[in-house]
Parts: structure tokens; sequence; C-alpha cells
């Protein structure tokens, strides 16, 4: 039997109500924050991402799915591991910030990484994001925060903790990642094999290991919070009361740094404990160096992304699902084929959501079946019916049943 590859999965019927209630959750919330939907191609040029996210990252370094096209002059490209320098590149390349000097762009697709898969951490994995472009001001990262808050209010996961941090400006991040190294160095054979590599590349990455060699060894770290200019403890104490005032509860962690490489100033994630290792929901922040890198005009931008598998997850736990949607009418019966699909589609044509029986069950099985549905109404149409010209309708929750004319049936309220 062939299989789907290691870490992927198929979303089968019987998931996808809970797949759709998430998408109509996003598109309904983003649309109350005035965001607008974004499509771009599961295929870019490596260097949207390598040039973006940065080489010293794991999901450069060691995760891309990467190949060479075919042909006479082949390209590098990757299967998409996340959205951010992708949305970059098409804004970048359509001007859409001519016309549109605050974009608020949202998204829901599927992305790529090769990791070890276990719970919550899956190859083809998806998003929901959403990415506020074109504003340098504080209430632009509160509100993406807002956004993702209210999305997970939404959707009934209230199990999480909202960890901030600020990585500063420039000028504050040198001088802090100078002051980092060299305390790194200092604790080098502390380190583990990765964090020793990592020192002089992404030396703010070590501060996050989950490796209990390097948390041992960081424990009095210095504090990048200390290291802020006025600026940019300015900046972050906005943010932080424009979400106390919005009621949405927040931790500051001056450890988190995040695992991709473009952000400054504000980065931020949303943790559980319910999922083992995989501890984020979702996490996001300031990027404002990634347009320059990507070879566009300097551009202030802010967004975060929220794991779809492990919100899922999550509600998967705590058994709240969503309803399945039932049908209105399941019309049974031996009357003709060409009369019972003329009327399923009649009343289809009303919006409603109907079904027949395509295998020529029996009738006492066809009305299990309906019963088994939650069908609404079952429209019961044999022989005799189809001579006299009639159908009985039953309301399936009181019983009752409603000889009613043929012809006529599109008018009945179901
Ligand atoms: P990220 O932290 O790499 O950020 O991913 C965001 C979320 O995607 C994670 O917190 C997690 O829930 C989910 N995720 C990541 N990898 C996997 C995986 N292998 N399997 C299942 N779920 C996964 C970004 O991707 C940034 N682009 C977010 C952002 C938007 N920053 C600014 N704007």
């Amino acid at each position: 039997m062939i299989q789907t590859i290691r870490g992927t999965k198929d979303i089968l019927p019987g998931e996808i109500s809970e797949w759709h209630f998430l998408e109509e959750a996003f598109k309904r919330i983003t649309q109350q924050f005035g965001y607008k939907e974004i499509r771009t191609p599961v295929l870019e040029l490596t260097e949207v991402f390598s040039r973006g996210i940065s080489e010293g990252t794991d999901i450069v370094g060691k995760e891309m799915y990467s190949f060479l096209t075919k042909g006479k002059d082949p390209e590098s490209v990757t299967m998409r591991p996340e959205m951010t320098a992708a949305v970059v590149r098409s804004v970048t390349q359509h001007s859409l910030l001519h016309h549109d000097p605050t974009l608020r762009l949202w998204y829901a697709a599927s992305f790529f990484r090769y990791e070890k898969p276990q719970k919550g951490r899956q190859r083809q994995f998806h998003q929901f994001g959403a990415e506020c472009i074109g504003s340098p001001n504080p209430e632009s990262d509160a509100e993406v925060i807002i956004l993702a808050a209210t999305v997970l209010k939404e959707i009934g996961i209230t199990e999480y903790t909202l960890a901030i941090n600020s990585l500063g400006n420039k000028t504050s991040r040198e001088k802090y990642r100078t002051e980092l190294i060299s305390f790194l160095k200092g604790k080098f054979d502390e380190l583990s094999e990765d964090s020793q590599n990592r020192l002089e590349k992404n030396p703010l990455r070590v501060l996050d290991s989950k490796d209990a060699k390097d948390k041992a060894a960081t424990k009095d770290a210095p504090s990048i919070l200390d290291f802020l200019d006025e600026e940019s403890d300015a900046y972050f104490k906005n943010v932080q009361e424009i979400l106390k005032e919005s009621d949405v509860e927040f931790t500051v962690n001056p450890r988190l740094v995040r695992g991709l490489d473009y952000y400054n100033h504000t980065v931020f994630e949303f943790l559980t404990t319910k999922l083992g290792s995989q501890d984020a929901l979702g996490g996001g922040g300031r990027y404002d160096p990634l347009f320059a890198q990507l070879g566009g005009k300097e551009t202030p931008a802010v967004g975060f992304a929220l794991g779809i598998e492990r919100l899922l997850l999550l509600r998967e736990q705590n058994k709240v699902q969503a309803e399945v949607l039932k049908p209105d009418v399941f019309i049974i019966g031996d009357a003709s084929a060409k009369l019972i699909q003329k009327i399923a589609l009649r009343l289809r044509q009303k919006n409603l959501y109907v079904l027949t029986d395509l295998l020529r069950k029996s009738f006492k099985a066809q009305m299990k079946e309906s019963n088994k549905l939650g069908a609404r109404y079952t429209i019961i149409f044999g022989k005799q019916e189809e001579e006299k010209g009639i159908a009985i309708i039953k309301n399936m929750e009181t019983g009752v049943q409603t000889e009613y004319p043929l012809k006529e049936i599109a008018d009945f309220q179901f």
C-alpha cells in the first residue's frame, strides 16, 4: 500500500469541519481588523528565504526543501518554510505599498520544513498568519498581537501564555550581541555543540536552546532589556501599555529571541504546556530589516503566525469540536431516479443541503441513514407517491408527516 510521506498527513473528510471552523474564524476576525487575504506560490526562489531568514538559522541551514529546476538554466527553488519572506517579496514585486501606505494582510497556507516529525510537528504543516506592513509605530505591534489573541479566544483556546520581549533597534542589539558573545565565550566548554557552533553566527539563539547544558550555562547571561536604548525602551513600554489597556495578558521574557533572524523590537510567542515539547502555538514580531534584506525599500512591518495543527490538537484535547453540517433534507424511496434527482436539484437551488441514496438500498436502510446523518427532514418518495404525484415530508424532530403535492415541493418551508 502506498502511504503518505513521513511528516505529512491527509486531512480526511471526518476532520474537515474543524478546519472549516478555524478558517471561517480567521476570515471573520481578520475582516473585523481590516486585513485582506494574500496567496503566494508554494515555490519561491531559494534566495527569498536564504536572504530573508538568514543562513545561520535552523530553517535555512537544515530544514528547507530546496531543489534545482530542470531545463537549460536550472534555478534553486524552495518549498516555502514560512510566509513572511514570501509576503515581503510579493509586496515589493507588485509595489503594493504604492497604493496603500499600510497593508494589512492575512493568509492560511501550508508550509514545509524538514524537521523530525513528532506530535504537533510535521514536515508539511499549516499556519494562519497576518502581517501589518508600513507602520513604524507600537500600535501596529499591539494590533497584530491583539488580533492573534482574539483568534485564540474565538476558537476556544485559553490555556496559553503570551511571552513578549524586545530585541531593540539595531544599535541596542549590536551592543547586546557583542556583550553576549563575550559572555558565551567565557562559558564555551559548558555549551552544547550546537550552541558552540552558533556562538558567533547567531548568539541570541543560544539563549532559547532547549538543551539542559545550555540552559545551565546561560543562567546568568546578560539580559537584552538592560541594553535597550531610550527609543527602544520607550517603544517596548508603549506596546505593553496598549496590550494592558486591551486586557491582553502577557509576561516579559528577556530570553525570547525566536528562530528567525529578521526580527527587531517586539517579538512574541503564544506558549502552551499542553502539547509536550512543541510548546509554541504561534509567534511573531517586528521585522523592519526584512524588506531591505530582500532588495526592497526599507519598510517597517510586524506580524505573526499560528500553527493550525497545534490549535487543532488543543481543541481535540479539550473535546471541543466544530459541529458537522447536517443535511436539511434526505430523499428516500424507490420512485424513479430521474424524478428523485430532479426534486433534489430543485431544493438545492433553494440553498438547501439535500442528499439522496445512490445505492438503491431498502426503504428501511435509507430511513436509517437519514436518521444517522441527522437530516432535519426526510422526503419519502416511493412508487406509490410517484403515481399519486405527491411526496411525504417527515419532520425528523417532531415525527410529523405531511403529504405535499410534488409540483409545489420547492415551496415547502423546510
Ligand atoms: P514560526 O515561529 O517559525 O514563525 O512559526 C509559527 C508557528 O508555526 C509555530 O509557533 C508553530 O505553531 C507552527 N509551526 C512551525 N513549524 C511547525 C511544524 N514543523 N509543524 C507544525 N507546526 C509548526 C514564522 O513562521 C513566522 N513567519 C511568523 C511571523 C509572521 N513573524 C512575523 N510575521
